[in-house]
């Protein structure tokens, strides 16, 4: 039988919450024979800072890069607004993705059928809805130097962050994208903007020709950042695969994570470049939702992006596909039965809670797996 290192860092508010309803799942394949799965457990973000005085430590980075995969829930909440800059939550997920080379983050976003009505926009523009935006993870605005705020002679601060990308990082982001829309749709749309920025011309141009040499067969669009944007919400539909920076990859996935319904649905997988010896790649899975800490402790949170996290990994990393397709199933067997959380409930419609929600999930993919 197959066995795995799993790490599992829960976080901080929600993410302990979904995690441990993860953690159910994780233990019943094991159980069930389907896989072995040697789990760790880790802290990272507030947590790790309240314990050790940094958002992750070298251990917990050493086992993370001797994992098979990572799963990860949330980081940050106003208890940690204070602690110095490199110190703060999110640098823990930061240092996370840039030391395991996690440069291609794909953010599929699902209309079920159950849930149309839960999103914001009119059920006819998102009922059906299956798009992924692949988003360029270890490089850009978030990671390139200077990145400052300096003291002037006259007093005024400045702040500098600096947007950077080279050929080979396009083109490595661009490859993921195209061969992803082979295997569904066969459409790529390209977002920057290259009307105000360097960064956008040479992404473009890079876009291209990775295109014309390598990928003729698939249809390219490009399209502005902003005016993606708009005709995200205006009819997300006509995309299949997007491809885009990092910040405009954060900022366009939660836009097409509520067209789904919540934000509380949205799976992510972070993948590494392929080992060409072994084959296999750096992972981490994590729900593009935050750490909620308004909701936070009070068994309240949708733990499905969290629970589609793990779909991802049992696909991607794990090679069980079949178990993520029996997980995908009990999902939507669950949404369709009628069980929601509180993000995903009509008003006046009776909510599960996290667990409840996990235990309904649970109990739907032991019949899947059958
Ligand atoms: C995300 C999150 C992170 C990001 C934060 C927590 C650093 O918003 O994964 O989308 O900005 O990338
Ligand atoms: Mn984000």
């Amino acid at each position: 039988m197959a066995s795995f290192n799993l790490l599992l860092l829960p976080g901080d508010g929600i993410g302990v919450e979904v995690m441990g309803e993860v953690q159910k799942l994780v233990s019943f394949l094991d159980r069930q024979g389907v896989a072995k799965f040697a789990v760790e457990k880790d802290l990272v973000g507030g947590a790790a800072y309240d314990a050790h005085g940094v958002a992750i430590t070298d251990a917990a980075m050493k086992t993370a890069l001797a994992s098979d995969a990572v799963l990860f829930g949330a980081v940050g909440g106003p208890k940690w607004d204070k602690v110095p800059y490199q110190h703060r939550p999110e640098a823990g997920l930061l240092r996370l993705r840039k030391d395991l080379g996690l440069f291609a983050n794909l953010r599929p976003a699902i209309c079920y059928p159950a849930l149309a009505d839960a999103s914001s926009l009119k059920r006819e523009i998102v009922e059906g809805l299956d798009i992924v935006i692949v988003r360029e993870l270890t490089g850009g605005v978030y990671f390139g130097e200077p990145k400052e705020i300096v003291t002037l002679e006259n007093g005024d601060k400045r702040a500098v962050d600096t947007q950077i990308y080279t050929t080979p990082e396009i083109e490595r982001i661009a490859r993921v994208a195209f061969e992803l829309a082979r295997k569904r749709g066969n459409k790529v749309a390209s977002a920057e903007k290259r009307n105000v920025m360097r960064s956008g011309v040479l992404w473009n141009e890079v876009v291209t020709r990775v295109h014309k040499d390598e990928y003729p067969d698939v249809k390219l669009e490009h399209v502005l950042a902003d005016n993606c944007a708009m005709q995200l919400v205006r009819n997300p539909k006509q995309y299949d695969v997007l491809v885009m920076d990092n910040l405009f990859g954060d900022v366009l996935s939660d836009i097409a994570a509520m067209l789904t319904g919540s934000l509380g649905m949205l799976p992510s997988a972070s993948l590494g470049a392929e080992d060409k010896a072994t084959g296999k790649r750096k992972a981490l899975y994590e729900p593009v939702h935050g750490s909620a800490p308004d909701i936070a402790g009070k068994g309240l949170a949708n733990p499905l992006a969290m629970i589609g996290s793990l779909g991802m990994a049992l696909r991607y990393s794990f090679g069980l596909g079949d178990a993520a397709d029996a997980l995908d199933k009990a999902i939507a067997a669950v949404l369709a039965s009628g069980g929601r959380t509180k993000d995903i409930a009509a008003t006046g419609q009776n909510a599960l809670g996290t667990i409840e929600m996990g235990d309904a999930v649970l109990k739907e993919f032991q019949k899947a797996l059958g």
